[in-house]
């Protein structure tokens, strides 16, 4: 039986019961501190979260010993079991499998609520400590008093400095098992410390504990007399959180939405990511840079004199100024920046690897664009932190990279500010989490090139014309009968006195994309470049017509995003892989069968058909010519 903590627990049963009104208010002013632990279970870190919640009466005596009894169990053999689970009798959950998820505790003193983030160890688990740490204002970092700091360790810490863990705790565990030894605990915290100056990390508290025995936990131990505090908890419920800090900085309101419930109210809501803000401040509209005053910090509970960090409000504003979801209210003098490039790091969290080049839907704060990734500059190893030269980044892996996004963000340093320097990254496809981020800084490359603002736009082009741009863009397998029917497409223009121009996959990698082959990072930029081009010469007044083989969705959505409502025509030459195997007119099939043509689009390199082509065209029931008059009827009819 373990001991019972002779310490008096926090939860009191008696005001409970004599006036639950007054314990649930007490709860309500309590501050809520949310923090994450970091080890495995052979740390007793399981054993650690039963003590806490053991002795913050959140689960009972006999519960705890199961536990314990669990945890030596699996000590021996070595496994990694969640025990939060067997802890609170949530049987289900486990039958489910869920052991990667991470598993939140609730649990409250007299001073302060907790909730506590169980995030799996493992490195395979690197994005759900991530998940759990993204919140967290502080991370208990464990260690097993017998063998020390170790590469696990390092990463976890690693990771919680990177995710912008303010506090950290280093809670030497087991010391029971190394006879309380000071000069045990005294070596481990020097390891550690010199550690943690490596990767930035000035502050930390350590704490010699045992998990199975209590010490240190709610009270000192009289079995550590050399220890003169704090003991953990008393740590927990003291160490200073997060709304300070915030407040002091520059005032910031992310819009989440523009409330607007009559003619006579318009209010912009959001939750302050920093600092205050008081009616009649002077304040900033960005990216649209418009200033104006604050007129009213409208609530629930009535108008408020000031609102602080954390707080969710809704704004109303002294004059009529543009302002909508994604932009942010910043104090006028000390405006965030808004950039389109940016140095950041990346946590990649997908089974499918991030591919450099494509689009992604980048989400950060109340502001949602469309980013690309440079191939990372390099990877982290997390157990070593060396820099490693890499092209993409896999599940799990951390990289530096480059991004661009198609409009501005307004942003901060991750560094300075969470809410406006965190982001994540989403598939446009799947819709799938894919990355989280944080932003470093901008790159002033674009900065200083400005657009220039020509005389002849696009429409007088078109119009000396006589014509409506437009983008036929061609998509099929390799030998669909693409470039035959686009060629025929441009003849029958030409002779209706259009100005036209074909872009043939063959052709354009003899030059522009020479230096392109047919992975996918090279296919992606193959579209890329000539999704720039075709739009140039759209503005050119041209009807651009491109024959390239575009198996991805995604490239595809990039350039019709590119260009004018209505301008991307995609056209599905629809040909069965059988077919255009049986036609063979290259005799890069038979290549590829052979084994001596790689990546090859339908044997072993994806294609991925429109789902929605504006025309599609299915060359098994019709003739080249007839092809090409159904795209031109359709075209200019
Ligand atoms: S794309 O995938 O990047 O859009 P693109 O249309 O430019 O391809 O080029 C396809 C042409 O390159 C094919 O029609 C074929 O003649 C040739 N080719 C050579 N190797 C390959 C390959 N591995 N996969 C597909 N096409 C190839």
């Amino acid at each position: 039986m373990p001991n019972t903590p002779d310490t008096p627990v926090y939860v009191t049963d008696a005001l409970i019961a004599e006036d639950i009104d007054a314990y649930l208010a007490g709860h309500e002013k309590k501050s809520l501190l949310r923090f994450i632990t970091c080890g495995s279970v052979d740390d007793g870190k399981s054993t650690l979260i039963g003590r806490l919640l053991y002795d913050s009466k959140m689960i009972f005596e006999d519960q705890l010993a199961a536990l314990e009894a669990d945890s030596k169990r699996v000590g021996t053999q070595g496994q990694e079991i969640d025990f939060a689970l067997l802890v609170d009798g949530l049987a289900a959950e486990r039958e489910q499998g869920i052991t990667i998820d991470v598993a939140y505790r609730f649990f409250t003193t007299e001073k302060r609520k907790f909730i506590v983030a169980d995030t799996p160890g493992h490195e395979q688990y690197t994005r759900n400590m991530v998940t759990g740490a993204s919140t967290a204002d502080l991370a208990v970092i464990l260690i097993d008093a017998r063998k020390g700091v170790l590469t696990q360790t390092r990463r976890h810490s690693f990771l919680a400095h990177l995710i912008g863990i303010k506090h950290i705790v280093l809670a030497v565990n087991k010391m029971d098992l190394v006879g309380y030894d000071k000069s045990v605990f005294d070596r481990i915290t020097l390891a550690y410390r010199a550690f943690a100056s490596e990767i930035g990390i000035t502050n930390f508290t350590a704490i010699p504990i045992s998990g199975f025995k209590g010490d240190n936990i709610t009270a000192l131990s009289g079995n550590t007399p050399w220890f003169k505090g704090p003991a953990l908890i008393e740590h927990l419920e003291n160490v200073e959180i997060g709304a300070a800090a915030d407040e002091a900085k520059p005032f910031r309101l992310p819009v989440q939405w523009v409330n607007r419930p009559n003619l006579d109210f318009r209010g912009f809501s959001g939750q302050l990511a920093s600092g205050k803000v008081r009616p009649g401040d002077a304040v900033r509209i960005l990216p649209s840079g418009k200033t104006t005053n604050v007129e009213r910090i409208v609530t629930l509970d009535g108008d408020l004199d000031e609102a602080v960090a954390g707080q969710s409000v809704t704004l109303t504003l002294a004059d009529e100024v543009d302002c909508s979801r994604g932009d942010v209210i910043a104090a006028a003098d000390a405006p965030p920046e808004a950039a389109d490039q940016f140095e950041a790091t990346l946590v990649w969290m997908a089974d499918e690897a991030m591919i450099a080049g494509r689009a992604y839907w980048l989400k950060l704060a109340t502001q949602s664009v469309s980013a690309t990734i440079q191939p990372p500059k390099y990877e982290i190893n997390v157990n070593t932190l060396d820099h490693l030269a890499a092209k993409t980044l896999e599940l799990n892996g951390i990289g530096v990279v480059e991004l661009s996004t198609d409009k501005p963000i307004t942003f901060e340093a991750y560094g300075d500010n969470r809410t406006l320097g965190g982001f994540i990254l989403i598939d446009k496809l799947t819709n799938a989490t894919v990355a989280a981020g944080m932003l470093h800084f901008s790159l002033r490359r674009a900065q200083n090139v400005h657009w220039q603002a020509t005389d002849i736009d696009r429409d007088m082009r078109a119009n000396l014309k006589n014509q409506r741009p437009a983008l036929l863009w061609f998509t099929g397998l390799s030998g669909s009968g693409k470039s035959t029917i686009a060629n025929l497409v441009e003849k029958k223009l030409h002779r209706m006195n259009r100005h036209s121009f074909l872009l043939d996959g063959d052709n354009v990698r003899h030059g522009l994309n020479r230096d392109l082959g047919f992975t996918e990072a090279d296919r992606i930029e193959n579209i890329r470049r000539v999704g720039e081009v075709a739009k140039l010469m759209s503005d050119a007044g041209l009807i651009v017509i491109t024959a390239f083989i575009s198996p991805f969705r995604a490239e595809r959505e990039m350039v019709r995003g590119m260009l004018p409502e209505g301008e991307f025509i995609e056209v599905f030459i629809d040909t069965p892989l059988a077919e255009a195997e049986r036609r063979d007119v290259k005799g890069l099939y038979k290549k590829a069968r052979a084994g001596q043509l790689k990546n090859f689009t339908g044997i072993d390199s994806p294609y991925e058909a429109p789902e929605h082509p504006e025309i599609r065209i299915d060359t098994t029931a019709m003739t080249p010519e007839e092809a090409a008059d159904l795209i031109i009827d359709r075209l200019l009819g």
